[in-house]
């Protein structure tokens, strides 16, 4: 049995029949793939239980960086760590993705549910995914227009029973340096260079969320939900200062970690389970606490937050039990 608490920013300590470090697309045509699990470093995930089968990890770090135009092209082995390249571009002059700097977890992982923050998402400069099917046992790869990125979501996500192992991602980069500076923690500095960017995201991300090498945690636990417009104004009658995102399709985003506080749920703790003080969508491990603590304390604050606001709140990190995904509800 191996054990998987430095293989889930959790930090739970389950475990796995086998797990295998996937270096190269060559290991991946001898790899056992019956019931395999693919991960990448963990950050968004979370293991109920001891997984009955093998785990591959994706280890493959390769990078290739080559200027097209007035475009840089970069594709990154999926087991590269996403803040690792960002660094690495930024050093290099090479700008358009500072604004998800030091976002845990892997190059391969982070289109899958299109990791965003701070007014960018992952998949917006992400022109090619290549693949390895696990079932079929053949390379692939997605056009960015097959990967159907939304907030939090991608093909990927759509189709759970496909077991793609991401063996590259290629973006695409302006090589002029445009900022992007609408996230109100951003708004109104002076932040003329990628690398002021990076470093004031950093201090950003610091001040309100805890390191997971240090505090377990998966980032977000919860989406932001999206509700009607008739929704969000009723909501508003109540409680006017309810932060509200109006979005292209006439739907209204709301902050999960608002109506988590709102509902008296913000640093509160549940066995060795609780919501991190400074950002209560985030839900920590505050030392030693088993799955079923984390699930029972979510359960909780999802059923505050309906008693409070009628609005059901949904998982975004992804759930994984002996077998494989499982969804919230069977839980
Ligand atoms: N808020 C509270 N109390 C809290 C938390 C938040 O009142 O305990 C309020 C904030 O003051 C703000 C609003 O809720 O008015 C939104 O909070 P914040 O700006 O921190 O962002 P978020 O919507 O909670 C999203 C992402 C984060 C990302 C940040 C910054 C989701 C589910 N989460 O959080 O992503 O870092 O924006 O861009 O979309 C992640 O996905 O793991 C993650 C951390």
């Amino acid at each position: 049995m191996q054990d998987l608490s430095s293989f889930n920013s959790f930090g739970l300590h389950v475990h796995a029949q086998n797990l295998v470090r996937i270096c190269s697309e060559a290991d991946l045509k001898n790899c056992p793939s019956d019931h395999a699990l693919i991960l990448g470093r963990g950050s968004d995930i979370l293991l109920t239980d001891d997984y009955e089968g093998t785990v591959l990890v994706n280890c493959i770090s390769s990078l290739d960086i080559r200027h097209e135009g007035d475009r840089w092209i970069v594709r990154s082995g999926g087991g590269m760590e996403l803040d690792s390249l960002i660094e690495t571009l930024i050093a290099r002059n090479i700008p358009g993705l500072e604004n998800l700097s030091a976002i845990p977890g892997t190059v391969g992982a982070a289109p899958i549910q299109n990791v965003g923050a701070y007014g960018a998402e992952v998949g917006e400069h992400i022109v090619k995914i290549e693949y390895f099917d696990l079932d079929r046992r053949c390379f692939g790869s997605l056009s960015h227009d097959e990967c159907e990125f939304g907030y939090r979501t991608s093909f990927f996500k759509k189709h759970p029973e496909l077991r793609y192992f991401v063996t590259a991602v290629t973006f695409s980069l302006a090589e002029k340096f445009v900022s992007r500076l609408t996230y109100k923690g951003l708004a109104g500095e002076a932040l003329d260079t990628p690398y002021k960017v990076r470093e004031k995201v950093i201090a950003l991300r610091r001040s309100k969320l805890p390191d997971p090498a240090q505090i377990g945690n998966a980032g977000s636990f919860f989406k932001n939900p999206e509700v009607s417009e008739d929704k969000a104004a009723d909501l508003r009658r109540s409680w006017p200062d309810m932060p509200v995102y109006p979005q292209s399709d006439g739907t209204v985003k709301l902050a999960a970690g608002w109506l988590i506080d709102k509902a008296g749920c913000r640093g509160i703790t549940h066995g060795r389970a609780g919501t991190w003080e400074n950002q209560a969508l985030v839900i920590v491990n505050r030392g030693g606490a088993r799955p079923h603590e984390i699930v029972a304390l979510a359960k909780y604050v999802q059923m505050e937050v309906m008693n409070t606001f009628g609005i059901s709140l949904e998982p975004e990190v992804r759930i994984y039990g002996k077998t494989g995904e499982i969804s919230w509800d069977q839980i």
